[in-house]
């Protein structure tokens, strides 16, 4: 793969400014892209987005907005103009939340002077099965008393949402969505190599952050994604996948969080990462 290092994503989820830097510090010359979600920006705000143009890295403001179609076009046009390059909304807020959104974020990447990517997040990769069917679906004695199977609600399973949500997404004109590997690959069949996928939920196989937990749960992950199935151990991500794994299926970009910042040696971790997709990454 080419310069795949530009498209590794690492999520910047600390609570103050010192630990960031010394994220930043330690990836120096090896990490170009980072994200600021809600745990940095609420706690350092503005700040946070110039210290890491400061190292010269692209940034991916993952604030996920959802509210009305005005307040989110405000709020898009005041992130981009912060100068972020990428910056995203839920797409469960509909159509119109979602053209306006990208109408603030054309707005504000004429005048920041570059491009600017409005991404949807469809269906967290911390969600399952189990928990749409507890959002979306009937109760369960409903489900019981109706004689209704178990997952059997409108869009049928995970991955029908996040492909439902996905072109509503693309006819709103946004740029790609947020997903899991295990969508990324039939989203890009259904609407294109142009629409960009960023997947999170990125764990190493046999090793890293999860190691432990998926050894005392007795459960794998192997580079091919076999014994992935009800990933439920792995601390609070459910739709979990290798880096690897993600590449190969067609993932422009992957978030990494805690494989890095959790680790006790940031740099060796990235460099697992970096490894695994040298490794088994299909050249492209
Ligand atoms: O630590 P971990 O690698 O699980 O972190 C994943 C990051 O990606 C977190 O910052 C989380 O907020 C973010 N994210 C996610 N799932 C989404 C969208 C964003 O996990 N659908």
């Amino acid at each position: 793969m080419e310069n795949f290092k530009e498209k590794v994503i690492i999520a910047l989820d600390y609570d103050n400014l010192d630990a960031a830097r010394g994220i930043l510090e330690r990836l120096k010359g090896e990490a170009y892209f980072y994200k600021i979600g809600p745990v940095l920006f609420t706690s350092c705000g503005i700040q946070s987005i110039e210290l890491v143009r400061d190292y010269g890295c692209k940034i991916f403001l993952d604030l996920k907005f959802h509210d009305i179609p005005n307040t989110v076009y405000r709020a898009v046009k005041s992130a981009g103009e912060l100068g972020v390059d990428i910056i995203n909304v839920h797409a469960s807020g509909g159509a119109e939340m979602m053209k306006s959104a990208k109408k603030g974020g054309v707005e504000a990447a004429k005048r920041a002077g570059k491009s600017i990517d409005v991404i949807a997040v469809t269906i967290l990769t911390s969600l399952a099965q189990e928990d749409l069917r507890d959002i979306f679906y009937y109760p369960r004695d409903e489900i019981n008393s109706s004689g209704l199977k178990p997952y059997s609600g409108v869009f049928g399973g995970v991955g029908n949402l996040v492909l439902h949500l996905a072109e509503l997404a693309k006819i709103s004109g946004l740029d790609g969505i947020v997903c899991s590997g295990y969508e990324s690959l039939e989203i890009k069949k259904v609407l294109g190599d142009n629409f960009k996928t960023i997947v999170p939920g990125i764990r190493l196989a046999g090793g890293g952050y999860a190691a432990e937990v998926q050894r005392d749960a007795g459960a794998a992950i192997t580079p091919k994604g076999e014994n992935i199935k009800g990933a439920a151990w792995i601390d609070d991500q459910k739709r979990v996948m290798t880096p690897s794994m993600a590449f190969n299926s067609k993932a422009d970009y992957i978030v990494v969080g805690r494989e890095i910042t959790a680790s006790n040696d940031p740099l060796t971790a990235l460099k697992a990462i970096y490894n695994d997709i040298e490794r088994f990454a299909e050249r492209t």
